[in-house]
């Protein structure tokens, strides 16, 4: 028997719409499968944990966390109770980084039922491996001098060991899937890191030489991801570039509602964390119509980071046979609430 404890963490918004759904197609898998098990411990950390307790989570939210395997996590944030980066530091950011979870892992792939807003209609369905814990976005630098005079410095950190991990996981995560890595750069215009990153990137591939391997600049990636989507398969990218790859990759699905994403402890050490891409959707909230497809999918890569390959691809093609007889919410173009969307999922999958 495999029991998988999972820290469940509904959020704010939407996510508590979503969450109670996506738990139940887990469990509707695992007694599929007869010999998997979840063990769900639901936590309240959220918006309205921090009006009670004055804190996004428990002082020791994160030992509790940490004794999980992983942390199923909805959307975190409600705007006009609590400051966003009062929420976002507090939980998601707190877990991400003392998780280390360096990789952030986006698919994007043509869905049957949904339309997308490209026109050529060929199946697309590629994976983004993003650094999660430096790069661009370090709190590194600082600002001298007041007005004419002022001076701003933001500086880029890439260590050998970051970089190298990331490169390691797309390479083979491409093993199973089409083999062929595109690494996003810009080595032309930034002469220091992306050079180096380059140089990683060649250095660790040579340790797969049954991978097709290719650079690309950052501007004319972001631009094939709209005109040729479709000759992409593991793309490799720095934690800025692979911010804005994703959320390309969000807007060509059709819809934000249905992105998922999974935050990678590599080492092992930690639990890793798996949370769709969109937020809470405060406008949408309550209404019943949100899209329960994004954290169904974050759970089947759930599925995927735990082995059980067969039942994640089974749950993805009844997702969109699901999807492509009609059963959609209205941010994809139907007009069923959360409830039926999810009640069809279990239905099938029963
Ligand atoms: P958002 O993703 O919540 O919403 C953007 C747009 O997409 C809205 O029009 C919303 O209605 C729609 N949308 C989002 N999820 C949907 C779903 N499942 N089904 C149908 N439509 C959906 O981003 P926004 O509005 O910028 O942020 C709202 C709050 O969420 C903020 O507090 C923000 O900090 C937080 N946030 C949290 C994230 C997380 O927990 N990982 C990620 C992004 C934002
Ligand atoms: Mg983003």
């Amino acid at each position: 028997m495999k029991n998988v404890s999972l820290a469940i963490i509904p959020g704010d918004g939407v996510g508590r719409e979503v969450m109670p759904g996506a738990v139940d197609v887990l469990d509707t898998i695992a007694d599929i499968h007869g010999g998997l098990s979840f063990q769900n411990t639901w936590y309240p950390y959220s918006c309205d944990y921090y009006l009670k307790h004055g804190r996004m989570m428990a002082e020791d939210g994160l030992d509790q966390l940490g004794q999980h395997d992983h942390i199923f996590l909805g959307a975190v944030g409600n705007p006009k109770l609590v400051p966003d980066h009062t929420s976002l530091w507090g939980l998601l950011i707190a877990i991400r980084r003392e998780f280390q979870q360096v990789i952030n892992v986006r698919p994007a792939k043509k869905l049957s039922g949904i339309d997308s807003p490209l026109r050529q209609n060929e199946d697309f369905d590629f994976v983004v491996v993003r650094e999660n814990s430096e790069g661009e976005y370090s709190e590194v630098g600082g600002r001298i001098h007041q007005g004419d005079d002022e001076v701003a410095i933001q500086n880029a950190i890439f260590t050998r060991k970051t970089t190298e991990r990331v490169m390691k996981y797309a390479f083979s995560l491409a093993e199973n899937r089409r083999k062929y890595v595109m690494s996003a750069t810009k080595s032309n215009g930034i002469v220091h890191s992306m050079p180096f990153w380059d140089e990683v990137f060649n250095d660790v591939g040579d340790g797969y030489p049954s991978i097709d391997q290719a650079s690309s600049h950052i501007d004319a990636l972001a631009a094939s991801l709209v005109s040729k989507p479709h000759e992409l398969d593991v793309v490799v990218a720095s934690n800025l570039f692979g911010d804005i790859l994703t959320d390309i990759g969000a807007a060509i699905m059709g819809s934000i509602g249905v992105a998922p994403a999974a935050n990678l402890n590599v080492n092992g050490k930690y639990p890793s964390m798996f949370e769709p891409v969109h937020g809470s959707a405060p406008d949408i909230e309550g209404k019943g119509i949100a899209n329960p497809i994004g954290q169904i999918w974050t759970g089947k890569m759930l599925l995927d980071h735990i082995g059980e390959h067969e039942l994640s691809t089974f749950l993805l093609s009844t997702i969109e046979e699901v999807l492509a007889d009609g059963f959609k919410t209205q941010d994809i173009g139907g007009n069923s609430s959360t409830g039926e969307v999810i009640s069809e999922i279990v239905r099938r999958l029963k």
